[in-house]
Parts: structure tokens; C-alpha cells; sequence
């Protein structure tokens, strides 16, 4: 191994070359991504540019029409069942409709995947469901309660928490915040980069919300054309001479939320700065 490849980051999910067409309907050609570990990928495009197709065909749920797709290096399509089941159990995905089952309810929900890939008792199972809760930051008491008597933002947090069932390394999310009022959006988007963090998880994040890409993505891919266009740092990638990503980044709402980014990092700086800027010797003794 040379230099420079010791240094690359590891690229946890590598897709080379993908193709996907329904009928005469091309939806990806020729598209290359890698995905970093411990990274938070925001992937964004115009609807119906492939976002959920890409996510799905990256889990092994769709067969892509050409090219190759490595999960762990691993092509899940050419794996046995129970080699594959392995390797599913290492990622947790949150998909953009079917959230929970409507008729269990949210600890039975979250136990289904313990029970069936971990092979936990169903009461053990649903103990550590309550650990997960807690994790996506649910109060006690919700994993009673049945999907239907939550609110949206309280739901996209339960699916979490099934997702984060098996502890694993990486979590898709399909449009997470998509339906929440900005508040809940936010606080989301916050739950985030906190697992992240806390978890050490990687993130594949499909979002068309700016304010989540602002706040939580270290890299952003920009589906167009067909293929991963650009995948870049916010900065770089918002610089980027193409139609769509000039008027998604820098049109009203994309300065809006670079505005709003903008502000709170000033007021983290102000907040931060009495006790930076105090001259050492005009420090109390008892702080310094
Ligand atoms: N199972 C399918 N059969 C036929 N067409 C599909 C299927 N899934 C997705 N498509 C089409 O592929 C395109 C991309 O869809 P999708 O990935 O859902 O877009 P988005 O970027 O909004 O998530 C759309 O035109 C959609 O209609
Ligand atoms: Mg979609």
C-alpha cells in the first residue's frame, strides 16, 4: 500500500459504474460514490433524480441494471442468505414512508428486528427496545403507545430507534425531517450528530432539507444528470457551475439557510468569547 492510499479514508460503501433503468427510463448511468466511514453524507437532487433508488439499491433491496455495488466490501446480490443477513445486520435503514407497523405497537416494533436477526427473547427484546428509545431521545412511557398516537416528529424517532436495533455501523435515512415542523426538524437533525458521534455511525442522509445539510452533513453529493455530479465539502459543492445546484444553494431558501448557519455560529462565537479574550492576568486566581 503506498502513502497516499494509507491516508484515504475507508470507504465504507462504494458504488462503481451503477445503472439503473426502469423500461426506457434511465435513471442512473455510469454512477460512481464512495462513502467515507464515520462520515455524514448528505444526498440531495431534484425529486425523482434517484435519490430513493439509489439508497435502495445500495441495501440490496433492488437489483441494479449494471454496475457494482460493495457494502463492507461485500456485494450483498452475490452473498448467501445467511452471509448477507450478516452483513444487514451491520446497517440500519429509516425509509421515507413505511416508518412503523400501525398495529403493534412502537417496543413491539422496535423488538421485531432484535427478535428476528439478534434472536432475542421477545422479553428481552422489548427491555432493550426501551434502551433504544431513550437513545433516539423518546420519553418513557412511548413504547406503549401505537403509531397512531404519536406526533410526526415522535414517529420518525421511533423509526430511529428500530433502526439503531442491532447497533449498526451505518444508518440510512430517507428524508428524516421531511414533514416536521422546523422545530422538530432541528432537534433532529441534532439527534444526528449526537449518535453520530456518540455511536461513531456512518450516515448516508437523503434530504432536500437545507437547513439539515447546513447542520449536520460533512460531505453533500448532488444527484443530476443522472449521476453523483459533485461530492464535495457544502463550500466547494455550492460553488459548482450547474442549474440546479446554483438555484438550490443559492436561491431564497438556500440563503436563508446559510443565513440562519451563519447566525448561529456567530452567536456561538460571541457566547464563546468573554472568557477567550480575558488578558490571563486580569483572570481570578481561583479560574485560572
Ligand atoms: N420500482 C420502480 N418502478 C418504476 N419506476 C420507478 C421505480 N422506483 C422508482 N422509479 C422511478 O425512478 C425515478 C427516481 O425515483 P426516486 O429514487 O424515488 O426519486 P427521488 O430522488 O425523488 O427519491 C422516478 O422517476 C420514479 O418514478
Ligand atoms: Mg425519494
Amino acid at each position: 500500500m503506498n502513502a497516499v492510499a494509507a491516508q484515504a479514508p475507508e470507504a465504507v460503501i462504494q458504488v462503481r459504474d451503477l445503472t439503473n433503468r426502469f423500461g426506457s427510463q434511465a435513471v442512473h448511468e455510469h454512477l460512481d460514490l464512495d462513502v467515507r466511514r464515520g462520515e455524514i453524507l448528505g444526498v440531495v437532487g431534484g425529486s425523482g433524480t434517484g435519490k430513493s433508488v439509489l439508497l435502495r439499491t445500495i441495501v440490496g433491496l433492488q437489483r441494479p441494471t449494471a454496475g457494482r455495488v460493495h457494502v463492507f466490501g461485500e456485494d450483498l446480490l452475490s452473498l448467501s442468505q445467511a452471509q448477507r443477513s450478516r452483513v444487514e445486520r451491520r446497517f440500519g435503514v429509516l425509509f421515507q414512508n413505511g416508518a412503523l407497523f400501525s398495529s403493534q405497537n412502537v417496543a413491539e416494533n422496535i423488538a421485531m428486528p432484535l427478535i428476528e436477526h439478534a434472536g432475542l427473547k421477545r422479553a428481552d427484546a422489548e427491555r432493550l427496545a426501551g434502551v433504544k428509545l431513550a437513545l433516539a431521545g423518546l420519553p418513557m412511557g412511548t413504547e406503549r403507545k401505537y403509531p397512531s398516537q404519536l406526533s410526526g416528529g415522535m414517529v420518525k424517532r421511533a423509526a430511529l430507534a428500530r433502526a439503531l436495533a442491532l447497533d449498526p455501523e451505518i444508518l440510512f435515512l430517507d428524508e428524516p425531517t421531511a414533514g416536521l415542523d422546523p422545530i422538530s426538524a432541528a432537534a433532529f437533525d441534532q439527534l444526528i450528530l449526537t449518535l453520530r458521534d456518540a455511536l461513531g455511525l456512518t450516515v448516508f442522509l437523503v434530504t432536500h432539507d437545507l437547513d439539515t445539510i447546513y447542520t449536520a452533513c460533512d460531505r453533500v453529493a448532488v444527484l443530476s444528470q443522472k449521476k453523483v455530479l459533485v461530492v464535495d465539502r457544502l463550500d466547494v459543492v455550492a460553488q459548482t457551475d450547474d442549474p440546479w445546484v446554483q438555484s438550490y444553494f443559492h436561491g431564497p431558501r438556500g440563503r436563508a439557510a446559510e443565513q440562519a448557519h451563519q447566525d448561529q455560529a456567530d452567536h456561538q462565537q460571541t457566547y464563546k468569547q468573554p472568557a477567550s479574550k480575558q488578558p490571563a492576568d486580569q483572570i481570578p486566581p481561583e479560574v485560572k
